[in-house]
Formats: structure tokens, sequence, C-alpha cells
């Protein structure tokens, strides 16, 4: 169940992505963690404890909110548009 419901930007040319091998549909402007928490109720789970987390300051500062793209980069989703093709790994240490 998403965490974030759209109330805004319904309107936005449509950035389709991929989130945990799912396709997903973001809108032009979102950041990462936008169109993550629209889909989804986390955007990691946290090294520590498993617990999920959603991201904290929503402005870069507190690194609570870093995803892996498929091919292995590191990204703030508070601070990284979305873009077209992206494929989003939110699940990947749990499993490693
Ligand atoms: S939510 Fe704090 S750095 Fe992204």
């Amino acid at each position: 169940m998403p965490l974030l419901h759209r109330i805004a930007r319904k309107d936005h040319a449509a950035i389709a992505f991929i989130l945990d091998g799912s396709a997903c549909e973001g809108r032009a402007g979102d950041t990462l963690l936008t169109a993550i928490l629209s889909q989804a109720d986390a955007v990691r789970q946290t090294e520590f404890s498993g617990q999920p987390r959603a991201g904290f300051c929503q402005m870069g500062a507190c690194q609570d909110c870093w995803v892996t793209l498929a091919d292995g980069e590191r990204l703030r989703a508070c601070t990284t548009p979305l873009a077209a093709g992206m494929s989003i790994v939110t699940r990947a240490r749990l499993a490693a």
C-alpha cells in the first residue's frame, strides 16, 4: 500500500520506471522519494534492524533515503529527480 497519495501534479507527464522489478509510473517533477512512496510504503529497510524507512528530512541531510539502482549506483531518493527508465531496487540489502 502506498504511503503517499498524489493530490497534485496528476496531469504532469508520466515517467515510466521500474521498482523492485515491477513497472511503475511517476510524474514529471517527482523525486525518487515521491515516486517510490506513491507506489510503496517504504524506500528501503534499515541495515541494522530491517525495519522499513521512508526518509526523514526530505532535504538531503539525514541519509535515511538511500536507494540503489539495478546497476549498483546508490542515490539519495529525496534529492534525485525521477528519470524515465530508472530501475530502482529497495530490497537488495535484505535479500543479501
Ligand atoms: S530524507 Fe533525509 S536525506 Fe533524504
